[in-house]
């Protein structure tokens, strides 16, 4: 273990297995229908390889950013579109790739810009849920992980940038970002 963790929320193992569990549900959800994912960046990059690996649907591939100002280990509810996809959204079956929901607030922008531009349908795929800090009333269509208050890092996540490429998920030593 990383010696800035104080412990491990997810080892590889577990993440594979809800990687897994995803995959399968949207397999047979959208049962062969072709899927536009819509990767948002950067945290998400690491479960979108391989969730999308598993998908056996005909999959396009598009990006998005949205971040939220400041490097703190809060978001602070301000949110800016810094990239936007280039895809046409017309009669596709959208799928928001998520690394976490906090507060909410990145997905419920992305989910309102994604949702007036013509798509059948716009789902929410996230591999882990913050409930207890939701601040914008949105929910994920599908859920690796419900998890509790703690600040996560690894496997895309960060803080300030730092720790995205651990193969795990584990929970930031408090005596780094106090
Ligand atoms: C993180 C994370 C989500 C968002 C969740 O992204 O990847 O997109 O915050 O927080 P929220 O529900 O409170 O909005 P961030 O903006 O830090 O960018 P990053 O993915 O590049 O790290």
């Amino acid at each position: 273990m990383h010696k800035d963790l104080k412990s491990i929320l997810m080892p590889k193992e577990e993440i594979a297995a809800a990687v897994s569990q995803l995959a399968d549900q949207l397999n047979n959800d959208f049962n062969g229908e072709p899927v536009l994912a819509v990767v948002i960046l950067k945290g998400s990059m690491f479960f979108a390889a391989d969730l999308l690996r598993e998908l056996t649907m005909p999959v396009t591939l598009d990006f998005m950013k949205v971040s939220s100002y400041g490097s703190g280990s809060a978001s602070s509810g301000a949110v800016k579109l810094a990239l936007d996809i280039s895809a046409d959204l017309t009669g596709q079956n959208v799928l928001i790739i998520e690394d976490i929901i906090d507060s909410g607030n990145t997905l419920f922008k992305i989910r309102n810009l994604l949702s007036n531009r013509g798509a059948k349908c716009v789902k929410i795929c996230t591999l882990l849920d913050k409930p207890e800090r939701r601040e914008a009333k949105i929910e994920a269509d599908y859920t690796g992980k419900f998890i509790p208050n703690e600040f996560v890092v690894g496997y895309g996540l960060d803080y300030d940038e730092r720790y995205r490429n651990l193969d795990y998920i584990g929970i930031l030593d408090e005596s780094v970002y106090s």
